[in-house]
């Protein structure tokens, strides 16, 4: 039996992560798996652990408020050490971009095991943006023996750095599987559930034709971005009075402070708390626009049907860039608040596009990962 590692720490990750666990442990005949999570993030990770009825075997915890690159890198590799030296995994897994990865990645390395790259290739070949995740995922590469490339277009990116190209995997994104499992499961909710998590928004969120829908969290956008970010959002929610915005704002004090400090008044701008997986779903499939800083809200928007504007100058999910489903807006106050207005000043029918869930994937890219770890010389 093989035995596989995986190991992932914020919200994101765990999202994408979940399904590889869940096809891992339904396989259980064939391998042995066990669970690591950082806890990079602390509240935001144990929504998806809930979510999707996770029990990690490892807990590192090192989540602290206000923590920075240093503190979340050595954390994590000092942290992984006694637990590769216990579990001896064939395989250690990670995904994307994240400190935790990286970190987890070198300490595999280190300790002589084999990495798997889960989300591997994808590039803006830009290490200030995103800051610090391009260097992250390029510094996984270097390290990582098997390269799970969700796209073609990020095949080409880890054959263009000299990746041989028998060690790169196409599967589709892993995100795509959590998507249509979590869209089945909100189908089978009770309307309580997303009016408890919803507070006074969630009568809003039924009645209203138009709701925009807003996320971010970026470190390159921290300061002047946010400030740009929310004072456009107040021009678009006090230039349209029919229309709600609903904005879970992350975790992080840099990003809360300007949130709360310019939004909390406006009274057609609800700000709530990180919503479960699963309610994050239903209110982006009942959005007409979503606006966000998110790499993952890239690629599942698309795969519902919706629009996105990204506030990035530059992306390294370019493929739904061509479809016109996704525009980059960057943190142009003028350029967010005109391109918003283009989509919810026209009529009702421009909030829903034509769905392309085959663009990032088709639900069995964890069911194509295993099997490469199944069949691979490990
Ligand atoms: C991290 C990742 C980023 C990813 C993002 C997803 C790095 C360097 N950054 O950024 O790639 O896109 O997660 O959201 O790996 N906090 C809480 N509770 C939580 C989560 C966060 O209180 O559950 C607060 C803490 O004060 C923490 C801070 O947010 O110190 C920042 O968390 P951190 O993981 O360092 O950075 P993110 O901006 O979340
Ligand atoms: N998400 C969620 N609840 C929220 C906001 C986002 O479950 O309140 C999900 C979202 O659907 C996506 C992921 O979290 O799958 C994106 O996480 P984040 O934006 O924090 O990180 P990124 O994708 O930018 O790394």
């Amino acid at each position: 039996m093989k035995k596989v590692l995986t190991v992932f720490g914020t919200r994101p990750e765990a999202i994408k992560m979940a399904p590889i666990i869940r096809e891992l442990a339904r396989r259980a005949d064939e391998f042995s798996s066990f669970v690591c999570v950082t806890a990079q993030h602390r509240e935001m990770l144990d929504q998806v652990l809930d979510f999707f009825q996770i029990m990690p075997d490892f807990d590192l915890n090192i989540m602290k408020k206000g923590q920075d690159l240093y503190d979340v890198t050595s954390g994590v590799l000092l942290g992984i050490r006694g637990v590769l030296k216990q579990v001896e995994p064939d395989i250690v897994l990670v995904h994307g971009d994240t400190s935790t990865s990286f970190a987890a990645a070198l300490a595999a390395f280190y300790a002589g095991i084999k990495v798997g790259h889960i989300e591997a290739g994808l590039r803006t070949r830009n290490l200030k943006a995103p800051f610090p995740e391009e260097a992250n995922r390029q510094l996984t590469a270097r390290l990582a023996d098997f390269h799970f490339a969700p796209t073609a277009t990020s095949k080409q990116n880890l054959i263009f750095e000299g990746i041989p190209e028998s060690r790169i995997f196409v599967t589709g994104n892993t995100v795509i599987d959590a998507l249509f499992w979590a869209r089945n499961r909100v189908m089978m909710l009770p309307q309580s559930v997303f009016s408890s998590a919803l507070g006074r928004s969630a009568e809003v969120v039924e009645s209203s034709e138009k709701i925009v829908l807003v996320t971010g969290h970026r470190r390159e956008n921290f300061g002047a971005g946010f400030i740009n970010i929310c004072e456009a959002l107040k021009e678009i929610a006090q230039s349209n009075p029919d229309v709600h915005i609903i904005y879970p704002v992350h975790m992080n004090e840099n990003v809360r402070k300007p949130v709360y400090d310019l939004l909390k008044e406006v009274t057609n701008v609800h700000l709530v708390d990180p919503l479960e997986y699963s309610q994050f779903v239903y209110l982006m499939a009942k959005s007409c626009l979503i606006i966000t800083d998110s790499g993952g809200i890239q690629e599942e928007a698309p795969s519902l049907g919706k629009r996105v504007l990204v506030m990035r100058d530059m992306t390294e999910r370019p493929e739904a860039l061509s479809t016109g489903l996704v525009k980059l807006v960057g943190t142009n106050r003028k350029k967010i608040v005109t391109e918003a207005n283009k989509i919810l000043n026209s009529d009702i029918g421009n909030c829903l596009v034509k769905e392309d869930a085959k663009l990032y994937g088709d639900g069995r890219a964890a069911f194509k990962i295993v099997n490469v770890i199944n069949e691979a010389e490990l």
